[in-house]
């Protein structure tokens, strides 16, 4: 083989290939490249052997050191599935009282209450629980159910007019507008009544008229005084909290309307070892209600019938301003 010409500019051998006066070079392979592509083959091999690394016609090949990605996240779940099993037994022996009384065991509930909370109630009942016009606030004191653990979890058992068998909310507000139960003018004084048994500045000589109409259409339901009953979910009219709105756009056009608001059951859609870690996350989110509340506050009922038009006292106004959403 002859002599391979030397390229005069770089000292570099040629291939002998020549275009036009252009000659090619016959660079060799840096030394470091050639390490890292042999390296790199040494490398494939030992995989090859120690892991699973080629496919076959039934399976592949698995690689001494046995490793299995799929194996991993079995184990994995395993464990995970035996420690909340341990979680789950101990929610369904437990009563709500206890969950709460054991930090350990509460920790555990507000987390899976948190988790199902998001997923399901918060479309309703907003992040967190905060409520919105039509939906409950759960982050208050103010309950149209109640707030102890046990009417929490009930609620959340049978739902508010489900169609569950024992739901609650039998008692519906009529749409005394909209079925012409009463007129305009009474539905205006009435409104005026509201505004003034929450306190605030209303109109004397509405109120007046609207006493009468209050005592035979509304007392029935929400108390002589308008205090509620939260044993049949009767907001209490004379508290800052308003499901529905303050202001008296919103409260005639409840009384004209008579919305009644449908709460869903979870008793098919969980496990009871859910809606009591359910029920332990709203109260304790709400602050937890004590045990054993008094459930209606009826006995206050004798003092507001008396009570005079709140024009009577001027300086309570607007307490409510902005209260929307019980
Ligand atoms: C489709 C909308 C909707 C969804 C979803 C929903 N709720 Fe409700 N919830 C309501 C409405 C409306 C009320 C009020 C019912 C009424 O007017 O009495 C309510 C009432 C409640 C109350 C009673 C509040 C009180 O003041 O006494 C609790 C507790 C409650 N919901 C918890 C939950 C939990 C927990 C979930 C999820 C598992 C949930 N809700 C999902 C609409 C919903
Ligand atoms: C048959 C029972 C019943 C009668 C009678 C009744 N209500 Fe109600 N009222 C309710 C219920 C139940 C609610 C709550 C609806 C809901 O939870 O969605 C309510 C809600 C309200 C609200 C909204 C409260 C809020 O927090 O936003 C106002 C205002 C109200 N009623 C005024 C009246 C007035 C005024 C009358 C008389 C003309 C009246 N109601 C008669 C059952 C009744």
């Amino acid at each position: 083989m002859a002599e391979r010409e030397r390229d005069d500019h770089s000292g570099t051998e040629t291939t002998g290939h020549e275009w036009d006066g252009i000659k090619e070079l016959d660079t060799p392979l840096p030394r470091w490249w050639l390490w890292v592509f042999y390296g790199s083959i040494l490398f494939a091999i030992v995989y090859w052997v120690l892991m699973p690394a080629w496919p076959g016609i039934t399976g592949y090949t698995h690689g001494m050191l046995g490793k299995s990605d799929r194996a991993q996240v079995v184990t994995e779940l395993k464990g995970l599935a035996a420690q909340r099993q341990a979680g789950e037994s101990r929610l369904r022996s437990a009563s709500l009282q206890q969950i709460e009384g054991d930090p350990e065991l509460q920790a555990y509930a507000m987390q899976v209450g948190q988790s199902v909370f998001g997923d399901n109630c918060a479309t309703c009942h907003g992040a967190g629980g905060a409520g919105g016009k039509g939906y409950p606030n759960l982050r208050d004191d103010v309950w149209l159910w109640g707030g102890s653990l046990d009417a929490i979890q009930h609620t959340i058992q049978v739902g508010v007019r489900s169609g569950h068998a024992n739901a609650r909310g039998e008692k519906v507000m009529p749409s005394f507008g909209r079925d012409q139960l009463l007129t305009e003018d009474q539905i205006n004084d009435l409104t005026e009544y509201v505004v003034a048994l929450s306190g605030r500045k209303a109109n004397a000589a509405a109120v007046g008229r609207a006493r009468q109409t209050f005592a035979d259409q509304c007392s029935a339901c929400h108390g002589p005084a308008g205090t509620g009953d939260v044993t049949q979910g009767i907001p209490n009219l004379t508290d800052s909290e308003w499901l529905y709105g303050s202001d008296r756009g919103s409260i005639h056009d409840q009384i004209w309307n008579g919305r009644n608001g449908v709460m869903p059951t979870w008793e098919a859609r969980f496990s009871p070892e859910t809606i009591k870690a359910l029920a332990v996350y709203v109260h304790a989110n709400a602050g937890g209600e004590a045990e054993a509340v008094a459930p209606a506050k009826a006995a206050q009922a004798p003092a507001a019938p008396a009570v005079a038009p709140a024009a009577a006292q001027p300086t309570a106004t607007s307490t409510a301003a902005g209260g929307a959403g019980r």
